[in-house]
Formats: C-alpha cells, structure tokens, sequence
C-alpha cells in the first residue's frame, strides 16, 4: 500500500502537462538555476554527456524562435497550429542542441527525450509550467544563427517556460489518455 509520500510522487508524475499559455510574471533565477542542475544531471547513453542548451530570456530572441517552427494540424483539433508559436508568450525558453551527427540520430533524440522531460518535471517542482516546441529543419538552422550555436550543431526542441497561465490550461479541450489496458499488455501483447 503507497504511503501518503510515494502517492505524492506518483500524482507530480502522472499530472505534468504540456503548457501553451503562461502568465507574464518573470521566472527566478534560481529555478532556473536548479532546472539546468537537473537537466546536467541527467542520463545520456554511454555517459557521453553531449547534449548542451541556451537559456533565452530576451523578449526579441524568444520572439523570434516562436516563428522558428511549422504549421502542423494534430488529430482532432480544428486548426493548423503553429508548433513553435507559444514561445512567443513565455518568459524564457530552454533550447536543446545536440550534436546532429546523422550516425547517432537514435542516441540524440534519445537523450534529448530525456533531458527534455526532466527539464519539465524540474519547471514543475517549481510550481512553473512549460511546454515543448518542435522548429522545422530550417527553423533549427536560424535558431543556430541567432545563438550563436557551432555551425553542425542541430536545434530541434525549445522548452517554453513562465507561470502557467491556469485559466487557459482550464479552458482547453480536454484530450485525456486511452485506457491503460490499450497501453500495458502483461505477460504478452
Ligand atoms: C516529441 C514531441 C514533440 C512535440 N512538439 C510539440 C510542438 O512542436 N508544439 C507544441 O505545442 N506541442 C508539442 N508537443 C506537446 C504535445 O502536443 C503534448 O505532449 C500532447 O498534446 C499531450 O499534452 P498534455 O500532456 O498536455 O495532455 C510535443 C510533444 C512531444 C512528445
């Protein structure tokens, strides 16, 4: 039976959600302090330790990465939505850039999945929201330019960050998860 600690945990786990839409109150520095902690801590394959990020907290840059992305309509939803579009109204955003060797593309996005969910779950650990954007090939290439990243370097996912803007996340259409006997086959599928 789960104590009241480990139920705790499971709840913080289970519940973080993508956020799009954040309140304009500046995020402390010492969060972000202890974000990138937890993201330098985290695994890579082999230890190779190879993925880097730029925090961007400068209005003009966060503005310019959110027209950095793609039009892309998800199942169901009424709209095209531009992916990178919600890094225009956070107040900074985490960009991850791997090394972009074609050869160990599986390791990278590997790795950058991790780091990527470890850097949200932090955020969250402070009370602060944050959310995914994918930029398109040529998008990443300009993000590189505007941060001055090593030409090679590859830029595909920017974390948006700031307070959850909670009335918004309320409002949302909510798009829950399938059941978990369509997600987890015990003994054979
Ligand atoms: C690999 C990956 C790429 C994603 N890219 C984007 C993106 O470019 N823009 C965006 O707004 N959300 C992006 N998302 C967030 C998903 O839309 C989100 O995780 C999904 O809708 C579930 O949201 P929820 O956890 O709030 O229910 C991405 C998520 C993943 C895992």
């Amino acid at each position: 039976m789960a104590n009241e600690q480990t139920a705790d945990r499971i709840r913080f786990l289970r519940l973080l959600r993508q956020v799009r839409n954040f309140e304009p109150r500046p995020v402390p520095q010492e969060a972000i302090d202890d974000i990138l902690e937890v993201g330098r801590w985290t695994g890579t394959a082999s230890n190779s330790q190879k993925l880097e990020v730029v925090v961007v907290r400068d209005r003009q840059k966060l503005e310019a990465l959110s027209g950095m992305g793609f039009t892309y309509t998800p199942p169901g939803a009424p709209a095209p939505v531009n992916t990178a579009g919600h890094i225009a109204g956070a107040q900074a955003a985490v960009v991850i850039i791997t090394e972009g060797k074609a050869e160990q593309i599986e390791m990278e996005a590997f790795d950058e999945g991790r780091l990527v969910e470890r850097i949200m779950l932090a955020a969250n650990a402070h009370g602060i929201g944050s959310g995914i954007a994918w930029l398109s090939i040529e998008g990443g290439r300009a993000a590189c330019r505007l941060l001055g990243v090593p030409e090679g370097r590859r830029i595909k996912t920017v974390l948006s960050m700031g307070y959850t803007d909670a009335e918004a996340l309320r409002a949302r259409p909510k798009r829950g998860r399938k059941p978990l006997e369509e997600f987890a086959h015990i003994e054979t599928y």
